[in-house]
């Protein structure tokens, strides 16, 4: 993965938060995915008054990215402007990228302060069914 710019994955993670519909919270975030073919799909928050139908920002951008073709992604980096430190994907979006990434792809999220947490998806959501189960 050593071709990978996850420092420009982060930029863009963080220019995408400037988009999240968040009045609820305040609590801005900003996905990016890069695909397989090179492309980067970014994503944002969106609440809703309802709050159980607010979409997170990496789900957004899996959404976006596999409605217009794209099945797998190389890197994430999320961004979250409104806390100090790093806040990762929840439980549902782990599940959801693990879908379309393999177990080794390299994560990279960040809030305020210069601290940036770097993992793989593989870390994030271990003994996953899909890649670590299937392939005992
Ligand atoms: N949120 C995300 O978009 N991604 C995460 O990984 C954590 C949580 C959103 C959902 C909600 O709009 C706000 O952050 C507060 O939980």
């Amino acid at each position: 993965m050593a071709n990978i710019d996850m420092n420009e994955l982060f930029k863009q993670a963080k220019a995408a938060a400037k988009s999240a519909y968040a009045p609820y919270s305040n609590f801005r975030v900003g996905a990016a995915l890069l695909g397989a073919n090179g492309k980067v799909y970014t994503g944002c928050n969106v609440e809703n008054r309802s709050f159980g139908l607010t979409i997170c920002a990496e789900r957004t951008a899996v959404t976006k990215a596999v409605s217009e073709g794209c099945r797998s992604f190389k890197a994430l980096a999320v961004s979250t402007p409104d806390s100090d430190i790093p806040v990762g994907p929840c439980g549902a979006c782990r599940q959801v990228l693990s879908e379309f990434m393999p177990a080794g792809a390299p994560v990279r999220f960040g809030g305020k302060s210069a601290l940036r947490v770097n993992a793989t998806i593989g870390e994030l959501i271990p003994y996953d069914s899909l890649h670590d189960l299937g392939s005992r």
